[in-house]
């Protein structure tokens, strides 16, 4: 295992249109013995000059620093770590914005579904949270000799990326990842961290298709954009597909299981009836009101064909989600044809796609295997909420307008953490698609809150 030489740094300055950042950064640096990647096994180190001669910033010194622990998966695929940057704009990038505030930055690459060496798959799941852990054991190991306090690290990722990072911040030191950290080498220290921000996160991926019926299982059309070149720019049309007859009838069946699994997972109270309706659709409902009522705050317009109605503080469930359209056919996750990101994800190292719920595979259209129950359970945030090294806060935000999960999945998340005794931030913020770091100076705020 290579020893950290905090010597071998090399000075980096980013400048902003309004502000100029100095920091000391090391790059590339492998997080374990044996790497099977070796290209992405590694971190990144990101420490403001300020903190070497005794400096603070926001209050912050070089012992207290968080360390801000962003990743870049997406798609579930792999991802080199992230790393400071300017936009052409002048405007800072989340890790240069991070630093900027004051907060020491780390980041580590992490194998995802697409991973090779020799030919082989290296990255199918659970493959990406065992990356993330290891780097998290490499950064307390090393701890003395950069700064931050490694009790404050703060996970950050957006869709694939904020699931990793709400089952990151869940399965702290859980001793189920033990032998596969122990497989690439890993350091022996904890994994556990504080804080969890989690953007759009696709996690629970087990009961996803039953939720999106749940949420979409009346729209029969499937909308996808296309983008076309136009002159220098691009145009972009919606296209609605008609779901196949066949599938609509997946999705009644999945439809009807979801409330089962709700009310098994029951967070303090909140039910369905076996038509869906309930509690729980009626606190969904009030968190896109909240959203609504937010944004109008700010001036913005509420269409009526949103189904909002601000001045009878009414949502139209059904209506809203017509309004925001349905993204997916059924099977969302788990497809009979074995396409989606996450058959994928679930593949092996020979097979390359795989069904990983029950229904998927007694409904598949091309034979397909199943993966393990137990890497499916190792990759879900929901499986760790009541974990011991489970971290205590959690900041998340679904966009109300992203379409790429039901609510559903980051309400529940959000409410069963409730329930475990966690603090939680949640919202649905107004009109904002599938997207993530859309709201840094909130983001900030809050680590600052949990931090002091
Ligand atoms: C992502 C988006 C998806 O719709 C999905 O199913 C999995 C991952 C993503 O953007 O990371």
């Amino acid at each position: 295992m290579q020893i950290f030489d905090p010597s071998a740094f090399v000075p980096e300055i980013f400048s902003g249109n309004t502000a100029e950042i100095r920091c000391r950064a090391w790059y590339s640096i492998p997080y374990a013995e044996h790497r099977v990647s070796p290209e992405l096994q590694i971190l990144h180190i990101f420490i403001p000059e300020e903190y070497f001669h005794g400096g603070s910033i926001s209050g912050y010194t070089a012992r207290t620093a968080p360390i801000f622990f962003p990743n870049a998966v997406g798609g579930y695929m792999e991802a080199r770590p992230c790393r400071p940057c300017v936009h052409p704009d002048g405007t800072f990038n989340t890790e240069a914005a991070a630093l900027a505030h004051g907060y020491v930055v780390i980041s580590a690459g992490v194998r995802g579904k697409n991973s090779q060496t020799d030919g082989r798959s290296v990255g199918k799941a659970p493959a990406a949270i065992v990356d993330l852990k290891a780097a998290v054991r490499f950064i307390r190991s090393i701890s003395d000799k950069i700064c931050g306090d490694p009790e404050k690290i703060i996970a950050n990722g957006t869709s694939a990326g904020g699931a990793l990072s709400a089952l990151l911040a869940s399965s702290g030191d859980s001793p189920l990842y033990t032998d596969l950290l122990n497989g690439i080498g890993a350091v022996k220290e904890s994994d556990r961290i504080f804080a969890a921000s989690c953007y759009c996160p696709i996690t629970n991926l087990e009961n996803s298709d039953t939720a999106y019926e749940w949420q979409y299982g009346h729209l029969s059309g499937q909308y996808d954009y296309r983008w076309e070149r136009d002159g220098d720019g691009w145009k972009v049309t919606t296209v609605v597909n008609p779901v196949p007859e066949e599938r609509m009838a997946l999705s009644a069946m999945l439809r009807r299981a979801f409330p089962e699994y709700l009310n098994r997972t029951a967070p303090h109270g909140l039910t369905l009836d076996e038509d869906g309706n309930g509690s729980f659709a009626e606190h969904i409902k009030k968190l896109i009101l909240d959203s609504a009522k937010q944004a109008a705050r700010y001036g913005e317009q509420i269409p009526a064909e949103s189904g909002v109605s601000l001045t009878e503080e009414n949502v139209d469930f059904l209506k809203y989600c017509t309004f925001i359209t349905r993204m997916k056919s059924p099977c969302a996750f788990d497809d009979p044809d074995l396409l989606t990101y996450e058959n994928d994800l679930f593949g092996s190292e020979d097979t390359g796609r795989r069904h990983f719920t029950q229904f998927g595979y007694e409904h598949s259209l091309c034979c397909g295997e199943r993966a393990p129950e137990e890497t499916v359970f190792l990759m879900n945030a929901m499986n760790f909420l009541k974990n011991e090294g489970c971290a205590q806060y959690w900041r998340i935000r679904h966009g109300a307008a992203d379409r790429d999960t039901s609510f559903a999945v980051p309400v529940l998340l959000a409410e069963c953490l409730r329930d475990a005794g966690k603090t939680v931030d949640f919202a649905l913020p107004w009109g904002i698609p599938h997207s993530g770091d859309y709201d840094l100076p909130e983001l900030f705020a809050w680590i600052d809150r949990i931090c002091r």
